[in-house]
């Protein structure tokens, strides 16, 4: 395989144990957000060799299944370490392939080196349980369940394009710790880095056929894969219509989903703003907004709103505009139709008279940093998940206004509040419709053994390093009946 990815070459797919080229002939050009150019080719896997890697998935899944779960933590952990080892190669891809910024890029490949050692480690403490019979009502003192867990089979992972590498091992890792057989498919913008992932993996002494890594359009192969009578678990992470939809096709299967979102920011009249607006840019703006968690929206009690929206003003145009090898907060967007959707809610926004504070301005696919103050709900930047670097201000009245505005979204991913009295905070956060509330900091999904999860339209099961072991194995009981 390559070292480098500004060689431009065409990646071999693994299956079943082997880096081998697709058998259609067919290759996907994959082009870098912000180079504007071709990097690099991935393969366009057929039916017939899913159907290949899923067969061969089952088949070692039983010998895997049957090592110890020391022996499989190893494997997993000389992957951290390969993945350490080769961290400046696997951010450089990352940076290529997304545009992620190169210091980002490489923090993403150390997060997710430590995520797998920790999935190692909680799976080595996660202890089965005994019950007594007589512990019900009329129940034999003579029978004793002893409860275990189990793999399910083989587990199709499904990665999104933002967080190419550590998305996808959050769904890997856990699922081979638990016994289970893989079959990846990372997004086509992401693959190369899935691809880099994965020698890695192979490198550290992955058996044979226990994964595979099936590159190729999700509109191709996507249905394929998910409706695949071989397929046990579905871990998928994306974007929620593309949730919605999979949660059709995949009848019978159990499935997590962890989708999008529109995480507000409350700030209240009595926030500490420093605090508030320090959260809400990094939130909002980090990697152009193109997080799942990013700060989507801000609903500011009107008391403060023209002293916040000041201090947001000029920290937005203080950010760094520009390219990921640079580091700049904000860079070109995946591609030049995601530019294109977010232009448009800009567009709409000032055609129903928001403010704009500062931005909307676009260079190709780089939209630059921008504010608007004054957005209503008759605008769809006030509901739309822009995944991009626009922020709308919204202000209130009250507390029961924020909630209600929050609550009114389809989305339910995260939300921040903003508040000096932590009365106020937990009863706004008990009330807000969310996976997870942060109390004076940005919303975010780490650390990483934390549950992860998002209500309505952001999800569905959960993640986080424990709850996604639990996910991917089941319950076993076998009953003694004593003499
Ligand atoms: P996406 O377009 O939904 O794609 C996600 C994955 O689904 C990709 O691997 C894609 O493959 C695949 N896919 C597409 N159609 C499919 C089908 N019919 N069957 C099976 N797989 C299919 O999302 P994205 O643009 O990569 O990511 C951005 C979205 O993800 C945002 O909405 C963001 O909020 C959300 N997200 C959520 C979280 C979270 O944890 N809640 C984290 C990150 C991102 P192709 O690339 O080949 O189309
Ligand atoms: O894009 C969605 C990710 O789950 C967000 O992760 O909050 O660590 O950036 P993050």
């Amino acid at each position: 395989m390559a070292s480098n990815v500004s060689e431009l070459m065409t990646y071999k797919a693994y299956l079943a144990g082997e880096w081998k080229p697709s058998s259609s002939g067919e290759t996907i050009a994959i082009k870098s957000p912000y180079l504007r150019e071709t990097i690099g080719f991935v393969q366009a896997v057929t039916q017939e060799e899913v159907d290949e890697a899923i067969r061969a998935a089952h088949e070692a899944e039983k010998k895997w299944a049957a090592l110890s779960l020391s022996e499989r933590g190893a494997v997993l952990n000389r992957w951290a370490d390969e993945l350490v080892k080769d961290e400046e190669e696997i951010a450089r891809a990352v940076m290529q392939e997304v545009g992620k910024g190169y210091k980002d890029s490489r923090k993403e490949v150390v997060r997710t080196a430590d995520l797998i050692r920790y999935t190692v480690e909680e799976a080595l403490h996660m202890h089965g349980e005994s019950l007594r019979g007589d512990g019900f009502p009329g129940g034999p003192q003579k029978k004793l369940g002893v409860v275990e867990r189990e793999p399910l089979g083989v587990v199709l992972a499904i990665s999104p394009f933002n967080y190419p590498v550590n998305l996808a091992a959050s769904k890997i890792a856990p699922a081979l710790m638990a016994g289970n057989g893989v079959i990846f498919k990372p997004a086509t913008q992401g693959s190369i880095s899935g691809i880099k992932m994965i020698e890695a993996l192979d490198k550290a002494g992955l058996p044979k056929g226990i994964l595979s890594l099936t590159t190729g359009r999700g509109s191709v192969i996507g249905d394929y894969l998910v409706e695949h009578k071989g397929i046990d678990m579905i871990s998928f992470t994306g974007g929620s219509s593309t949730g919605r939809h999979l949660s059709k096709q995949s009848a019978m299967i159990p499935l997590v989903l962890e989708l999008g979102g529109k995480d507000p920011a409350i700030v209240c009249e009595d926030a500490d703003l420093d605090v508030a607006v320090k959260s809400i840019m990094n939130g909002a703006f980090s990697y152009s907004g193109q997080r799942c968690t990013a700060i989507k929206r801000v609903l500011v009690n009107e008391k403060v709103a023209d002293k916040l929206v000041a201090m947001l003003k000029s920290q937005v145009e203080n950010l760094s505009v520009g390219s990921p090898e640079e580091d700049s907060t904000i860079v070109p967007l995946i591609d030049d139709k995601s530019a294109d959707f977010v232009q448009s809610l800009i567009d709409d926004a000032l055609a129903k008279n928001a403010t704009l504070v500062t931005g909307n301005s676009r260079k190709d696919n780089l939209i630059y940093p921008t504010l608007l103050d004054n957005v209503t709900e008759e605008m769809d930047v006030a509901w739309v998940e822009p995944f991009g670097p626009v922020l709308p201000v919204i202000r209130v009245k009250t507390d029961e206004e924020a909630i209600k505005l929050a609550n009114k979204s389809e989305f339910g991913l995260q939300a921040s509040i903003f508040t000096q009295d932590i009365d106020r905070a937990f009863a706004v956060a008990k009330q807000v419709e969310a996976g997870t509330v942060q109390i004076n900091g940005r919303t975010e999904r780490g650390p990483d053994h934390f549950p992860f999860l998002g209500v309505k339209a952001s999800g569905m099961g959960v993640q986080g390093i424990h709850n996604s072991l639990i996910s991917m194995s089941r319950q076993k009981v076998t009953v003694m009946n004593l003499k």
